[in-house]
């Protein structure tokens, strides 16, 4: 059987849409995505599940009182859709070590920049961005790693680069990391662990 992935969201939800596309030409050959979990409830991301007949939940923090409540809610949706594998695609909250060792090694993240430059706490979004242009490299991109309790600290799977343009500023830059690189190594990364996760079920 084909490994059993959640999605997890909270914004535009274009490396949905381009984990949605892998699957639609066949290119998902090991794994199939089986639901989509956005921790907001406006994300454009649900509407772009609910087009490719995903189904959908919103986990919102802000609607628990604490983190743990938050985590429980969640991992009560991925048992009850029998998850094997996390994709966080664009997923804005933290999750606690006590979640990413229950899915140890089952967690990937694409984070867009060439970890471990410009990544941890409180980077995220344009902000990796804006840190990359400031600081004036030459050569940016993105990464896909596994999800540990450091934020961004975790194994990585892989990595593709992005040149610098002079004009380029924090949204053009984000556009073409995202285009040159999250949507091509998210969903190869996507495909090499669910394959290696079926083949350990064998
Ligand atoms: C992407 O650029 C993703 O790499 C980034 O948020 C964006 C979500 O866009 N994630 C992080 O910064 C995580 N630290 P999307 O909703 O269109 O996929």
């Amino acid at each position: 059987m084909k490994t059993r992935i959640a999605v997890f969201v909270s914004g535009g939800g274009t490396n949905l849409q381009a984990l949605i596309d892998f699957q639609r030409d066949g290119k998902l050959k090991d794994g199939e995505i089986v639901l989509v979990i956005s921790s907001n409830p406006s994300a454009y991301a649900l509407e772009r599940a609910a087009k490719a007949d995903i189904k959908s939940v919103t986990v919102a923090k802000k609607d628990c009182a604490t983190q743990q409540e938050f985590e429980e809610k969640i991992i009560s949706e991925l048992e009850e859709n029998g998850i094997e594998m996390i994709v966080l695609a664009g997923f804005m909250s933290i999750l606690s070590a006590d979640f990413t060792r229950r899915y140890e090694d089952r967690i990937i993240n694409v984070h867009p920049s060439l970890i471990p430059s410009f990544c941890g706490k409180g980077m995220y979004g344009l902000r990796v961005h804006e840190s990359a242009l400031s600081y004036g490299v030459k050569v940016t991109g993105a990464t896909v790693h596994f999800v540990n309790e450091i934020p961004d600290g975790g194994k990585i799977i892989l990595q593709k680069s992005v040149r610098i343009l002079q004009s380029d500023n924090a949204e053009s830059l984000q556009k073409r990391v995202m285009k040159l690189a999250e949507w091509d190594i998210l969903p190869r990364a996507t495909q090499m662990v669910a394959k290696a996760i079926r083949m350990e079920k064998r």
